[in-house]
């Protein structure tokens, strides 16, 4: 059974549908922790009401000292003893030195079918790029942004009137169907991706 944490920074839908996956008697992870490094997030009470434990890293007192930041979210996983780590609409960038120590074993869900559109807006820029498909991809966190081996990504069509809020509405969707199956199949130790049309 391998004890997953879950990073937050906002309303942590993500984190929801793999708190309730987890649930399930035949889960191969459970929750132990989620983090946020925003005392507002308002995953945080969710997950409390599940009674899952829950801490907060805020880095706004760590300024422009990222690594000083980052060592205090390992101490927290550390601390509890975190074998996996599902980074879930955390928006921070992470220092080398502490994706180093997760290598393997830390997940990110982002939304585009990567390696397209790394880093922010990406519903907008799918919708500018007169794409016919968007959608939604879990990899293994590599130093790189949005980097990786992916280990599942989920299709969605673009339709002639989406806009970035209804695209990443039905994209969203989709990042609840596929990050508990990542999960899934990444905790029982097979790494083969999963492709969700
Ligand atoms: C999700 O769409 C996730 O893919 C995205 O933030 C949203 C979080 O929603 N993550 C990123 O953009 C990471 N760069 P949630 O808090 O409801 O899960």
């Amino acid at each position: 059974m391998r004890r997953v944490a879950i990073l937050i920074s906002g309303g942590g839908s993500n984190m929801m549908t793999l708190l309730r996956a987890m649930e399930e008697g035949d889960f191969p992870a459970r929750a132990v922790l989620v983090l946020a490094n925003n005392p507002d997030a308002g995953g945080l009470e969710k997950a409390a009401a599940l009674g899952i434990p829950t801490a907060v890293v805020d880095h706004r007192p760590f300024g422009k000292d990222r690594a000083a930041f980052d060592a205090a979210v390992d101490a927290e996983l550390r601390a509890a003893d975190v074998d996996l780590v599902c980074l879930a609409g955390f928006m921070r960038i992470l220092t080398p030195e502490f994706t180093a120590g997760w290598e393997g074993r830390m997940l990110n869900i982002h939304p585009s079918l990567l390696p397209l559109y790394k880093g922010l807006h990406t519903h907008q820029r799918a919708i500018e790029a007169g794409d016919a498909v968007h959608g939604c991809s879990v990899h293994l966190v590599t130093a790189a942004l949005d980097d990786g081996p992916v280990l599942g990504q989920a299709r969605v069509a673009i339709l002639p009137d989406d806009t970035p809020e209804t695209l990443a509405a039905r994209v969203l969707v989709q990042e609840h169907r596929l990050y508990p199956a990542v999960l899934k199949r990444f905790a029982s130790g097979d790494q083969t991706a999963i492709i969700l049309e």
